[in-house]
């Protein structure tokens, strides 16, 4: 990273305001063997600066940069995000250094991101306005032709159900806690609930051969007879790979190998495939994504095999709008989970309202995978992230140790009756019907159309347990008198002919079928 290299990108030294002039640098120590390098390349004229903000991955053009004796400040604009997220820096210059902090007025932290951050020290490594970006800013693809969305693949009639390493296991997944979970999916009775897909995430990968196919690393001796296994037990698995140069564990992604690797998983065996945004940034414009997931579409499809195609690119640019005409299955509509109340109920109430627009058979917003059984939260909370993943038609991807799990744990992730709201043949994603209270401390209704008959979702944010009402007409039931079933007690409501009253406890739900 500390080889430069020329990319064109050149400016003359400018009279008179050499002081801010030039390229500099921060290097701090990074997670791996490489220091996080950032360069600030500054052309000073009067009290006007432009230039370039850049990471190892990312080279921002900044914006609105001014300067005023040794005080200075600048913006730059992400245009990955909608609307652009916009960073704003201030500085200050004392000779050959000069201290930056960061800040970000305007929304949440980028992916990844860390929020406000600084002061960091930058020290000139150049009086030249020069910008050298590092190799991996380097592209070498052709340009897409204009986008053109094709036609549906025909699976994922229903959300996709399974279960996912990274939750639970991140980077030590290897070839045998994958067979010990395929083993402890059917002994739990999950492969017959429905949890067919056993997924690979990030961190499978080796380097590439010599004739650049990708192979694995020595966690994984034998995928083929990994996924052999696998399908021995009546179950499919799924791999995991990214547009860029590297996936986000910082191992090696499909990048110029797109139908190369799609080769070889369906050689392998594979039938899902999670395809994680992360270092595309640094190879593609965003207006470059849909044809960089595209094109990996249609790899698959080339293969012949029947793949499942996950997007995962966090929910940018308006996904909902277009990832089913780039091939997807399901994509991301938000960062990662994390296993906490405050994560989940942020996902799954607060950002995913309004994209109900976009779900369907054979395309659904992912909210991200569960966190059912990890731990971080009450049986409660994970009753409550479990109904509210079902109302909205969200992919059912366990993401726990299916080798140890508890009765209380086996009772939320194999609730049939929950599950097949999740999995009703209309396909139709819920949506908040009303809401009361303090902002994040809500009593929120939710619904989801069936078939036949309506889910219901009596959800009580808030610190204390509390009586919530629901009328039958506000969720769209117009016969008198419904049959009413409580699908966490598993009984039926009786004496509620026009509406039902019911305590809900902090944190949780009482889940309803109404027909
Ligand atoms: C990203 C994804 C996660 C996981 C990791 C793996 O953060 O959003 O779901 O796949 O990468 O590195």
């Amino acid at each position: 990273m500390r080889r430069l290299v020329f990319c064109g990108l050149m400016f003359a030294v400018f009279a008179g305001a050499a002081d801010l002039s030039g390229t500099w640098q921060n290097e701090t120590q990074g997670r791996g063997s490489q220091p996080n390098i950032t360069t600030c390349v500054f052309k000073v004229e009067g009290s006007k600066i432009t230039g370039t903000y850049a990471t190892a991955q990312r080279a921002f053009t900044i914006e609105t940069g001014t300067v005023d004796g040794s005080a200075f400040s600048f913006q730059t604009s992400d245009g990955f995000q909608t609307p652009p997220r916009i960073a704003e820096y201030k500085g200050t210059l004392n000779g050959d250094q000069f201290e930056l902090t960061t800040v970000m007025p305007a929304g949440a932290p980028a992916r990844g991101g860390r929020g406000p951050q600084g002061p960091r020290v930058f020290k000139r490594i150049s009086a030249d306005v020069v910008f050298h970006p590092s190799p991996e800013l380097t592209r070498t693809h052709q340009e897409f032709p204009p986008f053109q969305p094709i036609a549906p693949n025909g699976y994922a009639k229903t959300p996709p159900m399974g279960w996912n390493s990274w939750n639970k296991f991140a980077g030590r997944v290897d070839d045998k806690s994958v067979r010990e979970m395929a083993d402890a999916i059917v002994s739990s009775g999950m492969r017959d609930a429905g949890y067919i897909y056993v997924n690979i995430d990030d961190t499978w990968e080796g380097p590439r051969d010599k004739d650049g196919n990708i192979t694995t690393n020595e966690k994984f001796p034998n995928m083929k007879a990994l996924a052999d296994y696998v399908h021995s037990k009546g179950l499919k698995i799924g791999i995991y790979s990214g547009p860029g140069r590297k996936t986000c564990a910082g191992f090696e992604g499909s990048y110029g190998h797109e139908q190369q690797d799609a080769n070889t998983w369906a050689a392998w065996g594979f039938d899902y495939l999670k395809y994680d945004w992360c270092s595309a940034t640094a190879v593609y414009r965003p207006d470059e994504m849909k044809s960089a997931y595209e094109k990996m579409a249609v790899a698959l499809r080339n293969t012949g095999r029947p793949i499942i195609y996950s997007l995962c690119q966090y929910g940018w640019l308006n996904v909902g709008e277009w990832g089913a005409g780039a091939g997807g299955n399901l994509w991301r509509t938000t960062g990662d989970i994390n296993d906490s109340w405050r994560s989940m109920s942020s996902i799954g109430f607060d950002q995913q309202v309004s994209r109900e627009v976009f779900a369907g058979p054979g395309h659904w917003n992912d909210p991200d995978m569960l966190e059912i059984g990890n731990g971080g939260m009450t049986t409660t909370e994970y009753r409550t992230h479990m109904s509210l993943w079902s109302i909205l038609a969200a992919p059912l991807l366990a993401g726990h140790d299916a080798r140890t799990m508890p009765d209380f744990t086996r009772d939320i992730l194999l609730n049939t009756e929950v599950i097949a709201i999740d999995q009703d043949p209309a396909g139709v994603q819920g949506t908040r019907v009303r809401k009361d209270g303090p902002d994040g401390q809500t009593l929120e209704v939710w619904k989801k159309p069936l078939a036949k008959g309506v889910a219901v979702g009596l959800f009580n944010r808030g610190p204390e347990n509390a009586p919530m009402t629901v009328k039958w007409s506000e969720v769209g039931v117009t016969s008198a008198n419904p049959k009413v079933r409580d699908l966490w007690a598993h009984r039926d409501v009786t004496n509620a002919p026009a509406e039902y009253t019911v305590n809900v406890p902090s944190h949780g739900v009482v889940m309803l079928r109404v027909e």
